[in-house]
């Protein structure tokens, strides 16, 4: 739980992908052709991000939506979930009877009120610590962090987001915006790279 004011249900792990879980075959989806050869096998395809995207923005709104919120997005990583979730927490805001003000930024620092911080992985949690130790200077009333993918690895330190899309094995992978140096933000589906791709782009 990232250190917020308000008390909030515990939505736990998110969607859990097994350790032994084999994905999707790629021929059964399409990818840019650029990316062929290049990949193993599709991890979470594009429609279930964006559904499961859909629900953590009904979670979200439920908790904050009281209050105006200021969604910080992580670059680069952050910013296909960011869109989506924004996209989706407009529409609930819309349909509703109050209407929710949302600011997007994109890690700036300033001073913050209520914030959201959208980051697409969460691996061992550095990242997001360090982040949030240099949010919390600002002292913000509230930070919640919402992170598409958070990893099962043995190099954890215990982070968790307080809205988590799909906890995933400790695999690499790429695609709605993760990228492997700078490639495969540009295709829709989580993938797991292969061989021949960590190669092609390597640096
Ligand atoms: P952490 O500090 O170990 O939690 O790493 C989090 C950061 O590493 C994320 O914000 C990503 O930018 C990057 N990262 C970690 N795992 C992956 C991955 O599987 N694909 C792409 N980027 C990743
Ligand atoms: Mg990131």
């Amino acid at each position: 739980m990232a250190g917020s004011s308000e008390e909030a249900p515990d939505y736990g792990r998110g969607v859990v992908i097994m350790d032994d879980w084999p994905g999707y075959d790629l021929n059964l989806f399409t990818y840019p052709q650029h990316y062929y050869g290049d990949l193993e096998y599709v991890l979470i395809p594009h429609g279930i991000i964006v559904d499961r995207t859909e629900r953590l923005a009904k979670d979200i709104m439920k908790d904050i939506g009281y209050c105006d919120i200021m969604i910080l997005c992580v670059l680069k990583g952050g910013y296909k979930f960011c869109a989506d979730l924004v996209e989706h927490l407009k529409n609930i805001s819309q349909n509703s009877d109050r209407f929710v003000s949302m600011k997007v930024d994109f890690i700036r620092l300033k001073s913050y009120k209520n914030v959201l911080i959208v980051e697409d992985v969460v691996g061992t949690g550095k990242t997001m610590r360090a982040l949030l130790s240099s949010i919390e200077k600002y002292k913000p009333n509230m930070i919640k962090v919402a992170s598409l993918l958070v990893k099962r690895t043995p190099r954890s330190d215990g982070f968790r987001p307080d809205y988590v899309g799909f906890e995933i094995p400790n695999l690499f992978v790429v695609g709605y915006a993760l990228d492997y140096n700078e490639y495969f933000r540009d295709l829709n589906h989580i993938c797991v790279i292969n061989e021949h791709g960590k190669e092609k782009y390597r640096v």
